[in-house]
């Protein structure tokens, strides 16, 4: 691998885990604040039982116990190995889905392949491989398929990440063609493409686009929880950082977005930290959630057990959340959302 990303990656580690990095005064929307935000339907008499909530769902042919996932953190730095088995080993235990951190450092360096390589303690969950959108060009069909399979990852995750990479030092900043080349991918690729933000939203125009590539799932990685400005502006533009720390679309409002253009999948990412925010992400159109950061901390405290213990917590909200509502299963928690502007 280069030094370049190999610094970058552990950077992002460092920063993450260290420094205050989420959005400041933008939020995801899902608080309620006043009359603003979204508010899950409260039924006084849900007439049922709270054990018979059925989290059970399924995404990209896969089985999922909840409709959760980790999303992608790290890969190919040397602290990576143990977070990633850590991590990999708390949702296999909960059977949730996992994404891992960019491939770019093992595609360079393939005896980096290691420190993503999780099947060993996750044997049947969803796990999802990763390359950023400005490496497509870059990298064959084959090749990427190569680092897919050397992982045995379930899907390939695209990040597209314009507002980060705009504060980067490393300047990838051309997204010219990338509709075009995501196209190419999820035609040609042998197993399931799917696109994320890394924390400041997709809207309904790139959506739309998005649902014309062949794609098989959005990822909305909205803005309110980790930014990404934030991190890439301590390593990079530290003038600028300031006034981009906000930007982006909050993630309830690219949830919502996102629906109304593309019938596949969704996965709500960015911010989500309870298993209320889980619960109004499905109420309003979303498939599965995902958190990042979050995990990142639990797994630095507490290992595997602090990461298994978080996400109990979060499925046990959501299923009390939905118990609430009314809802038996995730079909039953579509549209139990109160939208309030
Ligand atoms: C330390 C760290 C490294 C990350 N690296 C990647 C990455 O390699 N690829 C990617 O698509 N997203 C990456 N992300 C972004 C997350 O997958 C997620 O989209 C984002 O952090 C928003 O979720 P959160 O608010 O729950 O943290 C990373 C996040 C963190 C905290």
């Amino acid at each position: 691998m280069t030094k370049e990303t190999e610094n970058r990656k552990a950077e992002h580690l460092k920063i993450g885990i260290a420094e205050d990095v989420q959005f400041k005064e933008k939020t995801t929307g899902f608080e309620k604040v006043g009359f603003k935000g979204v508010e899950l339907e409260y039924k006084t008499l849900p007439e049922m039982d709270k054990k018979e909530v059925k989290l059970e769902t399924s995404f990209l042919g896969k089985d999922f116990k909840a409709p959760l996932m980790v999303e992608a953190i790290t890969g190919g730095v040397k602290e990576a190995k143990k977070i990633n088995k850590d991590i990999a080993k708390a949702c296999e235990e909960l059977g949730i889905g996992m994404g891992l951190g960019s491939q770019r450092a093992m595609i360079e360096d393939p005896l980096l392949k290691d420190t993503y390589f999780v099947r060993d303690v996750a044997p049947t969950i969803f796990l999802a491989g990763n390359i950023g959108v400005t490496e497509l060009g870059k990298y064959s069909v084959k090749e990427l398929e190569k680092a897919i399979e050397s992982i045995k990852a379930d899907a390939l995750a695209v990040h597209v990440n314009a507002a980060q990479a705009a504060m980067q030092p490393e300047k990838e900043t051309d997204f010219k063609g990338r509709l075009k080349e995501i196209k190419k991918l999820a035609k040609e690729f042998k197993k399931p493409v799917y696109v994320k933000e890394v924390g400041h939203g997709i809207g309904f125009e790139t959506a739309k686009a998005l649902a014309k590539t062949g794609i098989k799932a959005i990822d909305v990685g909205g803005a309110g929880g980790t930014s990404w400005t934030a991190i890439d502006s301590k390593r990079g533009n530290k003038k600028v950082g300031e006034t981009f720390w906000d930007i982006g679309i909050s993630t309830a409002d690219s949830i919502v977005q996102c629906r109304k253009a593309f019938e596949g999948k969704i996965i709500a990412s960015g911010g989500i930290r309870t298993g209320l925010d889980c619960a109004k992400a499905i109420a309003l159109g979303a498939d599965l959630c995902g958190m990042a950061l979050p995990v990142l901390k639990a797994q630095q405290k507490e290992g595997s057990e602090g990461v298994t213990k978080l996400l109990e917590k979060v499925i046990e909200e959501l299923r009390i959340a939905m118990f609430l509502a009314g809802a038996k299963n995730l079909k039953e928690m579509r549209g139990k959302a109160v939208v309030k502007n």
